[in-house]
């Protein structure tokens, strides 16, 4: 057995934490910013929000960087350049969206000039749920996917040239 074999379970394991660490945070998020209701003070939200900024910065998003980095390195690894990880990438590019989304809402409670109600969290909760979803059943299934129609021009080279010069060193 190669070292790169015998570090696949140890990654995967990685893997799998670090991205069960970020979904948790995409789903508890949103239902922090959402607790803003007229019965609590202003500085009971103030706490709350400073939690969800802090929470973003320090532990989601980076989560999120290793749990990106790891799959990455098992690509390489594992060898798995194949259909069903390409429509994986897809829908990860979807959490990343989410992930995105909810940082723009954390800076517009907080920084913006006019009132800004934050978004209620039942939305977010049912899109990340159904990428969630739909990544385990790609990545657990891993449907055989190749026979599908893709238009020619995304599986041939069409020989063009860059709108820019490109230097030859
Ligand atoms: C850019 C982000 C990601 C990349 C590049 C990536 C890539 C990979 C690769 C290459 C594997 C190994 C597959 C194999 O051994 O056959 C893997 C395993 C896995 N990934 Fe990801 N992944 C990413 C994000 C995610 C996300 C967001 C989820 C779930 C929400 C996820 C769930 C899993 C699971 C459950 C496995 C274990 C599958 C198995 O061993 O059969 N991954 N990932």
């Amino acid at each position: 057995m190669t070292w790169a074999e015998a570090a696949v379970p140890h990654l995967k394991a990685l893997h799998l934490g670090f991205l069960a660490l970020w979904v948790a945070g995409l789903f508890a998020l949103p239902r922090m910013l959402a607790r803003h209701d007229d019965d609590l003070v202003r500085a009971e939200y103030a706490v709350i929000r400073r939690a969800t900024h802090y929470s973003y910065v320090q532990a989601v998003t980076p989560f999120a960087v290793l749990a990106i980095a790891s799959g990455g390195v098992l690509i390489f690894l594992r060898e798995v350049f194949t259909v069903w990880l390409f429509a994986k990438l897809v829908l990860v590019a979807g959490l990343v969206t989410v992930h995105a989304w909810i940082g723009h809402t954390i800076v517009a409670v907080a920084e913006s000039e006019e009132a800004h109600e934050p978004p209620g969290a039942v939305v977010p909760t049912i899109v990340t749920c159904m990428l969630v979803a739909g990544i385990l059943t790609l990545v657990l299934a891993k449907p055989a996917l190749e026979e599908l129609q893709m238009p020619s021009w995304l599986t041939a080279p069409l020989g063009r040239q860059l709108p820019f010069d490109v230097p030859n060193r």
